[in-house]
């Protein structure tokens, strides 16, 4: 089953949307897997953005990502790296339809609120950097979907 590693980032957490965001991938069908609250580490920061190590905006990036507890997730479900991103909306909340998470809570790409993998190679990459293989509860599911 493919898996994503999605991430209330420190602006979300501020704002006590992890609930409402929790729900959001609950009602569209998707199973929880993994979830905690912590603070990230540089390191773990530096790993999670390596591929924009070279952008100008890593530095600002790494520092808003440590600023404060994230609430990391690994789900599954069919197609979900593709549909939780489509379920995010656009990086820049200029961009971002309403209706899409950062569309709906978001005002500037700096602080957009959740983070998705944008592909499984990256989900496994990321997830394996706050994640124990023995912390996902993968065997607690599939569940019955409605109309299934
Ligand atoms: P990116 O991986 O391009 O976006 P996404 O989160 O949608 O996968 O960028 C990672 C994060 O870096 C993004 O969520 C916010 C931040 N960022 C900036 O601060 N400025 C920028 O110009 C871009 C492209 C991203
Ligand atoms: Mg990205």
């Amino acid at each position: 089953m493919e898996k994503t590693y999605l991430m209330v980032k420190p602006d979300g957490v501020r704002r006590q949307l992890v609930g409402k965001l929790v729900q959001r991938f609950e009602d569209k069908g998707f199973q929880l897997i993994a979830a905690k609250m912590f603070r990230m580490t540089r390191e773990q920061a530096e790993y999670h953005y390596e591929e924009h190590k070279d952008k100008p905006f890593f530095g600002e990036l790494v520092e808003f990502i440590t600023s404060g507890s994230v609430f990391g997730m690994v789900w599954q479900g069919e197609n979900i790296v593709a549909l939780s991103r489509a379920m995010m909306g656009k990086t820049n909340p200029l961009d971002a339809a309403p209706g899409t998470i950062r569309g709906d809570y978001a005002l500037n790409t700096g602080n957009n609120i959740i983070h998705g993998s944008d592909s499984p190679q990256s989900a496994e990459r990321e997830i394996s950097n706050f994640f124990r293989p023995e912390e996902l509860a993968a065997g607690d599911y599939p569940v019955r979907m409605p109309g299934s």
